[in-house]
């Protein structure tokens, strides 16, 4: 078995803000099968710690990043865990990232910076019996870990790095360098300095041995200057390293005929049971019935996601016969103007402001459209689970959303292929004629139900990437591909 120590900020079951953690939570179980005997080292917030079972220590790191902690190993959901614990740095309640206020930790890069040294610390064989052959680094948080490797004392593991989303960077002033442990020839190059600050992102751009990205047409668009947040010269420059790899989905988590946080399992050949759902979704949301189909939204509310551009739009969703759900939180702005259509339309629009994965469930499998009409979007996984749910996806031309649904024009309509509503550019108005042609295509039950069917049939597995991981992790290490492995 290859070892890979995974280094994230968040894991499914444990502690969870988006895709990542779903990712992360999902790529051992996916890699067991292609030889990867897979561990994920995370930060031990209070909810891991709390969640690990069987913890074991395996080693103490006495003074470190400002106080005492220790690698706890342990499992939870299935995978094995190596929590750093260091109550100094994460035993905070909330928000992994923000403090009570909602604002970043102030010692934030200290916090992930302790992280990804006890990941090289890991990969040097600090604990007896165990060595990572292959560090996969996930986002800025783990951005310092390739760094160590390159400017500290050399280790025999290689680096991956993948990007689940460019435009968080882990940007800091030149102030902490002292305090990161990285040595001083690292401050000489340009390899972390980003504008005249500190980029843990490019550090990692620049250092790991190879580059990932969550789907192939983000790693296509964050080459252009218009997706890739000013790292677009340095991710060209190392186009060679640099891989798209669509994220799958864990689909014994998301299975419609075996949720337990559904109300009526079904499936392909019982799809009209999802009505039950749709029914226990309206009383949920105080949604009146009604013959239109019941749009929804998943999401954090960030600019990113594009839903100013729906919220305009709210008044003639509901004047052309649709309702609307909507399960999210993030800007202030945009949480005060779903509210507000919600009170404009009491019985069409229902809202809930928060973090709820059990209703997240339950809307994927009662309602009719998932709306998704990002700006950018590296992978998403909302889409997938919609597909997967018969939740018909529409969405935006960009990035993995571009990747994973086929557009209903007539033509793909006539083949027998769409598997959603795809739209460009993202604008109110293209939005607008999306939302426009999906009502037209629900009123229309044979089209929409082939539709529904289609996707929920299409493949969302992680089977085929993680083939992938694997092929580039062996490549990385100069192994040959073991023909056991290539079921
Ligand atoms: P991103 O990681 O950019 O937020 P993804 O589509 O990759 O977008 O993943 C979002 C994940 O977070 C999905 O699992 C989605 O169901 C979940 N999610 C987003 N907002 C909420 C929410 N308010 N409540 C429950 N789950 C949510
Ligand atoms: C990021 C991206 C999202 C992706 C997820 C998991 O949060 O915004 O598109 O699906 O990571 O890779």
């Amino acid at each position: 078995m290859l070892e890979v120590l995974s280094v994230a900020s968040e894991a499914f079951p444990l502690i969870k803000t988006g895709g990542l953690a779903d990712v992360v939570g999902a790529l051992p179980a996916a890699l067991a099968p292609h030889g990867v005997s897979m561990r994920t080292l995370l930060p031990g917030y209070p909810k891991v710690m709390a969640g690990l079972e069987g913890g074991r220590e395996l080693s103490v790191l006495d003074n470190f990043f400002g106080g005492s902690a220790r690698l706890v190993a342990g499992r939870a959901g299935g995978i094995d865990i190596i929590a750093l614990d260091a109550p100094h740095l994460y035993d905070r309640p909330g928000s992994p990232y923000l403090n009570p206020s909602g604002v970043d930790w102030s010692d934030n890069w200290q916090r992930y910076a302790a992280l990804s040294f006890a990941a090289y610390e890991l990969g040097r064989g600090l604990v007896e019996g165990y060595q990572p052959q292959i560090l996969h680094c996930h986002d800025w948080q783990a951005g310092l870990v390739p760094a160590y490797v390159r400017y500290n004392a050399p280790i025999p593991a290689k680096t991956v790095l993948t990007v689940h989303n460019i435009a968080f960077q882990g940007l800091f002033g030149w102030e902490i360098f002292n305090g990161l442990r990285l040595d001083f020839r690292a401050a000489g190059e340009q390899s972390i300095e980003y504008y005249g600050r500190i980029s843990y992102l490019k550090a990692g751009l620049q250092t790991a041995d190879a580059l990932t990205t969550v789907s192939p047409t983000y790693a296509s668009e964050i080459r252009t200057a218009a997706f890739g947040m000013g790292l677009e010269g340095l991710l060209r420059a190392r186009a060679d390293s640099l891989h798209g790899i669509l994220n799958g989905i864990d689909t014994g988590e998301w299975d419609p005929a075996h949720d337990e946080k559904l109300v009526q399992g079904y499936s392909v050949a019982t799809i009209a049971d999802r009505q039950r759902n749709k029914d226990a979704l309206c009383a949920r949301f105080g949604i009146a019935p009604g013959k239109g189909p019941m749009f929804a939204v998943v999401s954090r509310l960030t600019w990113q996601k594009g839903l100013d551009l729906l919220l305009p739009l709210c008044d003639s969703l509901v004047a052309q016969g649709a309702t609307l759900v909507v399960l999210g939180s993030g800007e202030p702005g945009l949480e005060a103007g779903f509210r507000a259509a919600a009170e404009r339309h009491p019985g069409r629009i229902g809202v809930q402001i928060g973090y709820d994965e059990a209703v997240s469930h339950l809307i994927q499998g009662g309602a009719d459209v998932m709306l998704v009409p990002s700006r950018f979007e590296p992978c998403g996984l909302t889409q997938l689970y919609g597909l997967r749910y018969g939740c018909v996806p529409l969405v935006s031309r960009t990035g993995g959303l571009a990747d994973t649904v086929i557009d209903a024009n007539a033509a793909a309509v006539e083949a027998g292929v769409a598997t959603g509503v795809v739209f460009a550019p993202v604008d109110q108005d293209a939005l607008d004629e999306a939302l426009r042609r999906t009502i037209a295509l629900y009123e229309r039950p044979g089209v929409w139900q082939k539709m529904q069917r289609r996707g929920m049939k299409s493949d969302v597995s992680w089977a085929a990437s993680a083939e992938k991981y694997a092929d580039l992790y062996r490549d990385l290490l100069g192994i040959e591909r073991d023909a056991d492995f290539d079921d």
